[in-house]
């Protein structure tokens, strides 16, 4: 975790302006592990290290996490359920930060699902203003026409409103199923589902396979990963 000066650290925890702050320093009202820090530039990682103004210690900024779960099927988003369904948060071992999911899978979909503490990147991703794309396998029953395709790559009207227009491309042709990928920018809840019905075509088997352009990849199901810088970058670049 990357080292800050002493003053910003007391000024993003809200004790004084950066420049009071200094003032403060001096007066040797700070102490950085029990020990009193006067002289100015001092680099502290707000992580590890304790830092106390007039002996209270500050609140340590929370680190902040991100990750991708291959969500299996069968599992709940939201963080705990009345009907005592499994939630995805009891797959997470070792995450000690209480993180949340970023947006919805229905208890039958599965793939990828990030969860964070940070919420204005939880923001950035689900706003349709940002338009950060998610990509769906979607398993359907029976062979959609060119022509119903279309009506989805168009946008059609859902419970009153219309749909913003999707990409839409066939991945493999079965006797009685086809299996299509479907990228859409919005989260409306079971919006997949809904709009393959519309054009008359039962979703049987659905999963996340990408945020942007990072995509869920070899994850196995169940399974979760950190998200490195570059991996954001994919996601909202
Ligand atoms: N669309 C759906 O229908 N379900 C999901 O879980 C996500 C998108």
């Amino acid at each position: 975790m990357p080292e800050e000066r002493l003053q910003k650290i007391l000024a993003k925890a809200g004790i004084a302006s950066r420049r009071n702050a200094e003032e403060l320093i001096r007066q040797g009202k700070v102490t950085v592990d029990g020990k009193v820090i006067t002289e100015m530039g001092c680099r502290v990682d707000p992580h590890t290290q304790v830092v106390a103004f007039e002996g209270r210690p500050l609140c340590r900024e929370e680190e902040k996490i991100y990750l991708l779960l291959n969500k299996p099927k069968g599992y709940v988003t939201t963080l705990h359920d009345p009907q005592g369904r499994p939630i995805v948060s009891s797959l997470l071992t070792g995450i000690t930060s209480r993180v949340f999911p970023v947006g919805r899978l229905d208890f039958y979909t599965e793939g990828a699902l990030i969860l964070t503490n940070d919420g204005d990147f939880a923001e950035r991703i689900l706003h349709p203003r940002f338009e950060i794309e998610r990509t769906y396998q979607a398993e359907v029953r029976g062979l959609p026409t060119h022509e119903k395709i279309h009506l989805l790559e168009e946008g059609l009207e859902l419970e009153g409103k219309k749909t913003w227009p999707a990409k839409v491309s066939i991945i493999a042709k079965e006797p009685a199923t086809t299996t299509l990928e479907i990228t859409i920018h919005e989260g409306r809840k079971r919006q997949v589902r809904k709009m393959f019905e519309a054009i008359g075509h039962r979703v049987i088997a659905l999963r996340r396979i990408a945020y942007g352009r990072l995509r869920l990849g070899t994850l196995p199901t169940g399974q979760y990963r950190r998200l490195t810088p570059a991996d954001l970058e994919l996601i909202i670049s």
